[in-house]
């Protein structure tokens, strides 16, 4: 039997989830709720399904075993909150909340429910960061530099929090960069521009450093909404070996076991290849399929390991913290924001 799942919020990421899930064999979509009455029906009708305008309505029906959270980032608790005190399975898009605070005690809830909860991050699922699971670890990364530039965003992302601007897609790439270097992220240090296209106060430009253990790894992303044409670099740098790419479809890997002696010349045992990684396309679908195949007990689990509420608290925390570092010019430890 498919998971039988209601989304919360129809805009336009809710309508889009809602064609992934029509598409699974493994879930099926039950109902549909917004606050906005219109878009509420409208969507029952495009979808075929009941509407609702108050999401603890859907948790009445006991049928419904799973929530997909697509409200704004401000509503995301609440919806949660409710979700698994009702005792549902709960996917929420990211960010996970609109605060690093709010986004800890949703963690903690999530624990305490033992239910499946995860956070949107689909980018964990294409084939790329397949690759970089399997390629990375016997590189034993020391440095990360992934950059996400990008050309100018569409007006409804023009607003100062820090998930607004380009901190609505970085998102995306500190979860890559938190999940593949591994180990809890300690501080943050950040520079950032604001408003060159409105004047307003809209991140546009944000260069930032994460450090883990202790300031012995580091992951630097590097993000704008003036990237105009820019190809994006992914590289990481290990006592072990090295990997880069600029399309995510080439990828370049040298290994070897060390460097033990001072000199410039390839290290004894160096290995170098060029690996192929298919076209990385939308992975909701296979986000989604592995959200549903941990609710329904398949083993062994379909793909690698969507990011969990706490994993999706740290890359809030991360947001958070950069904009006080940039602002404050100072080396944010994210325990602060605790
Ligand atoms: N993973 C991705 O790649 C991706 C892509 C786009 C958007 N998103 C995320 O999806 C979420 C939604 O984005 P969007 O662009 O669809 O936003 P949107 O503003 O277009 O839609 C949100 C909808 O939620 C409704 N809503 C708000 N509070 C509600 C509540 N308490 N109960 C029920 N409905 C409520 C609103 O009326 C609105 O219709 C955001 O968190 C966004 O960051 C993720």
């Amino acid at each position: 039997m498919p998971v039988s799942i209601a989304i919360v919020g129809a805009g336009q990421r809710g309508l889009q989830l809602a064609e992934w899930v029509g598409r699974s064999q493994r879930l099926h979509l039950a109902a549909v709720c917004d606050v906005d009455a219109a878009r509420a029906a409208a969507a029952a009708q495009r979808l075929g399904v009941p509407a609702e305008t108050d999401h603890r309505q859907l948790l009445q029906r006991t049928d419904i075993q799973a929530i997909l959270v697509a409200t704004g980032a401000q509503w995301h608790a609440p919806v949660t909150f409710d979700a698994l005190a009702a005792g549902r399975h709960v996917y929420v898009e990211k960010p996970l909340a609109d605060t690093p605070a709010v986004a800890r005690r949703m963690a903690q809830a999530a624990a305490a429910a033992g239910t499946v909860n995860v956070v949107g991050y689909q980018q964990r699922f294409t084939p790329f960061a397949a690759l970089l699971a399997a390629a990375l670890p016997p590189l034993a990364p020391v440095q990360a530099l992934l950059t996400a530039q990008r050309g100018p965003m569409n007006p409804q992302y023009f607003f100062p929090d820090p998930y607004g601007g380009v901190g609505d897609y970085v998102t995306h790439t500190v979860d890559m960069a938190l999940w593949t270097m591994g180990g809890r992220p300690g501080g943050v240090c950040s520079h950032i521009r604001r408003g060159t296209i409105r004047g307003d106060q809209t991140l546009e430009f944000q260069s930032l450093i994460v450090d883990f253990d202790g300031g012995e790894r580091s992951a630097t992303i590097v993000t704008s909404m003036l990237g105009v044409r820019v190809a994006n670099l992914v590289e990481y740098v290990g006592t072990r070996g090295t990997l880069w790419t600029l399309d995510q479809r080439t990828v370049h890997v040298a290994t070897h076991p060390g460097v033990r002696e001072a000199g410039n010349r390839a290290p004894d045992g160096l290995e170098t290849r060029e690996l192929t990684c298919p076209a990385a396309g939308d992975a909701t679908g296979a986000s989604l399929e592995h959200f549903a195949a941990r609710i329904l007990g398949e083993h062994p689990p379909v793909a690698p390991p969507a990011a969990s509420f706490a994993e999706g608290a740290d890359a809030l925390a991360v947001a958070a913290a950069a904009v006080i570092a940039a602002e404050q010019g100072r080396r944010v430890p994210l325990s602060e924001l605790d």
